[in-house]
């Protein structure tokens, strides 16, 4: 805990002096040339962000003796651009199930009104598994993206009756159910979970209604291949019109990029297309990772991935090149944002109490302990901001990985992760924008550093500086 604090506390001296950039050395670093160019763009920035879904928002709000002060403390972390993070992307699952035990997620219509055309029985305990509440203190600290996300209808509106164990809606191409058709009523329960958030003061901005619909999980999912989606998505976005709400659907989270790229030809197949009622595409990670843009002329994100094989990796960024470790999961965002055009990366949890690496940050008790891959993402996150563009940028040398991105501001973010055993001394140009500070601000994370405000650096009338990039170790440079 006094650790974080202590680089919570460097951030907040940014012009603090530090001596990581200017160590002694005993061999010269090879010199390496980066240049940006803000007059080539590409895509926008949604933002970076997870879940705290299947009630891991209960976690957050003290289910394993977080106290308060803790908490609030924790909430910045993940969601304050001043203070931690500023995690961008929050994912709040729609539960399916009809209580809330163990760790599942509480429907708002938990029993079957009894047929599709029957008048439905909603209800809403103002918490939603924690959810709710999070929210709230997430937009309270600045968060401009709420995606509420259900991973399956209830299980009386599906083939299988049961929200676990697969199952397709009922009424979807292929799929009938002697109980009727329930794609109406699955879109007003959707839409009716939106409204008790509004009604409530949290606006939800994107709404999804399937989790990796190509696995039948023992959990909360529902089947459907893109035909069956894209039969969805148009009598949803016809309830999301009538009802007059500013909300984005988004498809279909399947399991690996692969996976969703598989879907793209049913929804943009026949006269009407899916594809055109959707803000977003959104595809996970795990079984093929985000490499290439998917083919769809909407947004994209990666919506969910995660390190699921092994204990929870807090303190390193780079050793072994393990699948937890940090600069792993810099170069996974970076790749994800330069190699396949996303606008959003979420992990699968911010912060939980668990023995392994599916959360960014571990609940022990009343201590958080932030991973590596915590601090690599807020280099992207506090830096690249909802609403920028990303821009173009080159390195001369090949262990030297950059990605750029212009904000609303002006300001111009970089990150460099340098995967060498050795530091360089780099000359970094940004051309394309007239800069308005005389003074570059370098960010770091490596073993010993949790996104440390280095030094400032001087920059010449013409956006050029010079600055070490320490070996194994990602910075952030941002220049004004
Ligand atoms: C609640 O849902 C579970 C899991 O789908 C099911 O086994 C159980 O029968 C349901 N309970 C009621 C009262 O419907
Ligand atoms: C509506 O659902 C609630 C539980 O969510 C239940 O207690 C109530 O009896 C239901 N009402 C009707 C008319 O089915
Ligand atoms: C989706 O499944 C339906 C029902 O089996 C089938 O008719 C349709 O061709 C499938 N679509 C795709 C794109 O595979
Ligand atoms: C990148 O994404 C944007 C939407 O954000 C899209 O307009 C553009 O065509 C995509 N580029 C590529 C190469 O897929
Ligand atoms: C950085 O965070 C890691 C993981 O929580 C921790 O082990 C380490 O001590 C921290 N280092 C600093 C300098 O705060
Ligand atoms: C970093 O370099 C090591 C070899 O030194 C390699 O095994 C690893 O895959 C590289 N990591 C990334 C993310 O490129
Ligand atoms: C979860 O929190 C409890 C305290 O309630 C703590 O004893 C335990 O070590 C934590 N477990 C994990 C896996 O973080």
């Amino acid at each position: 805990m006094a650790l974080t604090l202590r680089s919570l506390f460097f951030l907040s001296t940014a012009f603090g002096h530090c001596s990581a950039l200017v160590g002694r050395k005993t061999n010269p670093s090879p010199a390496a040339k980066i240049t940006v160019d803000t007059s080539i763009t590409y895509q926008e920035v949604d933002g970076l962000g997870a879940s705290q879904a299947f009630q891991r928002a209960e976690d957050v709000l003290g289910k394993d003796g977080l106290s308060p002060a803790h908490q609030a403390e924790l909430l910045d972390l993940l969601y304050s651009v001043e203070k931690g993070a500023g995690f961008a992307i929050l994912r709040n699952g729609i539960g399916s199930s009809n209580s809330s035990t163990s760790n599942l997620m509480n429907s708002i219509e938990p029993f079957s009104p009894g047929s599709p055309n029957a008048r439905p029985n909603y209800t809403w305990d103002g918490y939603d598994s924690g959810q709710f509440p999070l929210a709230q203190q997430a937009q309270a600290r600045g968060l401009p993206t709420l995606y509420g996300n259900a991973w399956s209808a209830p299980g009386y509106m599906k083939t299988n009756d049961d929200e676990n164990n697969g199952g397709y809606l009922c009424g979807v191409m292929g799929e009938h159910c002697a109980s009727g058709n329930w794609m109406q009523a699955y879109a007003d329960y959707l839409v009716q979970w939106v409204k008790f958030y509004e009604e409530h003061g949290v606006k939800v901005s994107h709404l999804g209604f399937l989790n990796e619909p190509q696995f039948a999980a023992t959990y909360a999912g529902m089947l459907s291949n893109g035909t069956q989606a894209a039969d969805f998505i148009r009598v949803l976005a016809k309830t999301i019109k009538a009802a007059r709400l500013d909300l984005g659907i988004t498809c279909c989270d399947g399991i690996g990029w692969d996976d969703q790229e598989a879907m793209m030809a049913g929804l943009q197949a026949g006269p009407d297309p899916a594809e055109k009622y959707l803000e977003v595409v959104t595809g996970h990670g795990y079984d093929s990772a985000p490499t290439y843009p998917l083919s769809t002329t909407r947004k994209t994100w990666l919506s969910e991935w995660a390190d699921l094989t092994g204990d929870f990796t807090p303190g390193i960024f780079y050793d072994v090149d393990g699948p937890g470790e940090g600069l792993r999961w810099a170069r996974n965002v970076q790749i994800a944002f330069v190699n396949a055009n996303v606008s959003g990366f979420l992990y699968w949890i911010g912060a939980e109490n668990s023995t392994t690496n599916s959360g960014l940050i571990n609940l022990l008790g009343d201590e958080i302990v932030p991973s590596k891959r915590f601090w690599s993402m807020a280099q992207f996150s506090k830096f690249a901001r909802p609403g920028a563009r990303r821009v173009e940028v080159s390195s001369s040398a090949s262990l030297l990985y950059t990605s750029a991105f212009r904000n609303k501001d002006g300001t111009i973010a970089t990150q460099v992760i340098n995967n060498d055993t050795t530091a360089y001394d780099v000359t970094l140009s940004v051309k394309g924008a007239k800069l308005h500070s005389s003074r570059v601000l370098p960010y770091l994370t490596d073993n010993a550093n949790n996104l440390t405000a280095l030094a400032p650096v001087a920059v010449g009338r013409d956006g050029t500086f010079q600055a070490t990039v320490p070996a194994r170790s990602l910075v952030t440079f941002l220049t004004s």
